[in-house]
This record gives structure tokens, sequence and C-alpha cells, in this order.
């Protein structure tokens, strides 16, 4: 008995492991959040890896090398709770904030009017 549940510890390590090489548990190359207020795509894989920008100035609770840990609506909800923003405002100073800097700078930037990032539905 105890040796089946060993080999099903295996069996499952071994699935895991295989789906983590697959990068099924990797960041998806695109992010989409479908809002009332318009269809945002964020595209992650931009951001991360041509723009170079460090997973922990987005992941602001990750330490520096992680590549897991919780997501922004894990802690930034509908509605702020105490300090935590909610998740509008947050990504909003994270997303359009960046982008209005990068743009005051001179730099190039990302979109900073709201129906330049949200899409409605036709
Ligand atoms: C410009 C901001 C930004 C940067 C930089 C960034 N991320 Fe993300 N990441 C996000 C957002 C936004 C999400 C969407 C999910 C959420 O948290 O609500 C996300 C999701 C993820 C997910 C969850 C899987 C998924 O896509 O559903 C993983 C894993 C992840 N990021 C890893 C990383 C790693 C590793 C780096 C650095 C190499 C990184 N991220 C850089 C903003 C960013
Ligand atoms: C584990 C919980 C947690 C996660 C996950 C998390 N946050 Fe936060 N975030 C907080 C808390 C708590 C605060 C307010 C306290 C503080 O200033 O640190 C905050 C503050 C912020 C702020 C305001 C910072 C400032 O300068 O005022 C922004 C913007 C933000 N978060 C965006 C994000 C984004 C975007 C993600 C996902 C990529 C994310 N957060 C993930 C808990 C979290
Ligand atoms: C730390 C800075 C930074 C943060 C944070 C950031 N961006 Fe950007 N973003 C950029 C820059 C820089 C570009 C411009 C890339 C270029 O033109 O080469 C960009 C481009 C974009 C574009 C245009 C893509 C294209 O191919 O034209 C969209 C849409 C976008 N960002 C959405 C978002 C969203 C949504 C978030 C938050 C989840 C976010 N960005 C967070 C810096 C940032
Ligand atoms: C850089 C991209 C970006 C820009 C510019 C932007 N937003 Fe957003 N907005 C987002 C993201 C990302 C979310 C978070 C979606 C979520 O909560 O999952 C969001 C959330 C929202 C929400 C809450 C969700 C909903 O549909 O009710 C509203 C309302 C909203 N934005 C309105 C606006 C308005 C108005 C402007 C212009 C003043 C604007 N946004 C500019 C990216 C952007």
């Amino acid at each position: 008995m105890r040796k089946g549940l060993i080999s099903i510890g295996i069996l499952a390590g071994f699935l895991l492991s295989i789906l983590m090489v697959t990068g099924v548990f990797a960041a998806k190359d695109v992010v989409t959040f479908d809002v009332p207020y318009g269809k945002v795509t964020f595209n992650h894989k931009q951001h991360a890896e041509t723009l170079k920008i460090d997973c922990v100035k987005c992941h602001h609770t990750w330490k520096k090398g992680d590549t897991t840990g919780k997501l922004c609506v894990d802690c930034h909800k509908a509605k702020a709770e105490g300090k935590t923003l909610s998740a509008k405002d947050a990504f909003h100073k994270d997303c359009k904030g960046c982008h209005e800097e990068a743009k005051k700078a001179g730099k190039p930037a990302g979109p900073t009017g709201c129906t330049q990032c949200h899409v409605k539905a036709k």
C-alpha cells in the first residue's frame, strides 16, 4: 500500500516536471483582462523579455529570481482593502503610470489613453 503511494508520488512528480519543461506552468505570452470597460491585451512576453522590465517591478511581492508566486488579483481585489489598492487602481498605477513616465521622458512608451488600452467588443 505504502509502496503504491510512493510510486504515485514519483509518477506525479514526473508528470509535473514535464508540465514545467513544456511551459504549461510558465507565464502566458499574452494576458487578456476581459473587463466591462473594454478588453485590455497585455503582452507579458514583450514586457518581460523584449523590454527587459524586471519581474519584481510588477510582481512587487516576489523576491528577485522568483518565477512564480501570488498574482496581482490574489491581493488586489475589486475594492481596496486597507492599504491594498483595488485591482483597477493597482493596474492603472503600474501600467498607465509607467507608460506616462516614459512618455514624459520622451522614451518609447505604451498607451496612456483609455481606449488605446481598453478595446470595446464590437
Ligand atoms: C510589466 C509588468 C510585468 C512584468 C515585467 C512581469 N510580469 Fe508576470 N505578470 C504580470 C501580470 C499583469 C500578470 C497577469 C496575472 C495577474 O497577476 O493577475 C502576470 C502573470 C505572470 C505569471 C502567471 C502565469 C500567467 O501568465 O497566467 C507568471 C508565472 C509570471 N507573470 C512570471 C513573470 C516573470 C518570471 C517575470 C520576469 C521575467 C515577469 N512575470 C515579469 C505583469 C508582469
Ligand atoms: C501578496 C499580495 C500582493 C500581490 C500578489 C500584489 N500586490 Fe500590489 N500591493 C499589495 C499591498 C499590501 C500594497 C500596499 C502596501 C504597500 O505599499 O506595499 C500594494 C501596492 C501596490 C501598488 C501601489 C504601490 C505604490 O507605489 O503606491 C501597485 C501599483 C501595485 N501594488 C500593483 C500590483 C501589481 C500590478 C501586481 C501583480 C503584478 C501586484 N501589485 C501584486 C499587495 C500585493
Ligand atoms: C515599467 C514600465 C511598464 C509597465 C509597468 C507596463 N508597461 Fe506596457 N509598455 C511599456 C513600454 C516601454 C512599451 C513600449 C514598447 C515599444 O514601443 O517598444 C509598452 C507597450 C505596451 C503596449 C503596446 C504594445 C504594442 O505592441 O504596441 C500595451 C498594450 C501595454 N504596454 C500594456 C500594458 C499593461 C496592460 C500593463 C500592466 C499590466 C503594462 N503595459 C505595464 C512599459 C511598461
Ligand atoms: C495602460 C493600459 C490602461 C490604460 C491607459 C487605462 N486602463 Fe483601465 N484598466 C487597465 C487594466 C489592466 C485594468 C485591470 C483589469 C482588471 O481589473 O482585471 C483596468 C481596469 C479598468 C476599470 C475597471 C474594470 C471595469 O471594466 O469596470 C475601469 C472602469 C477602467 N480601467 C477605466 C479606464 C479609464 C476610464 C481609463 C482612462 C482614463 C483607463 N482605464 C486607462 C488598463 C488600462
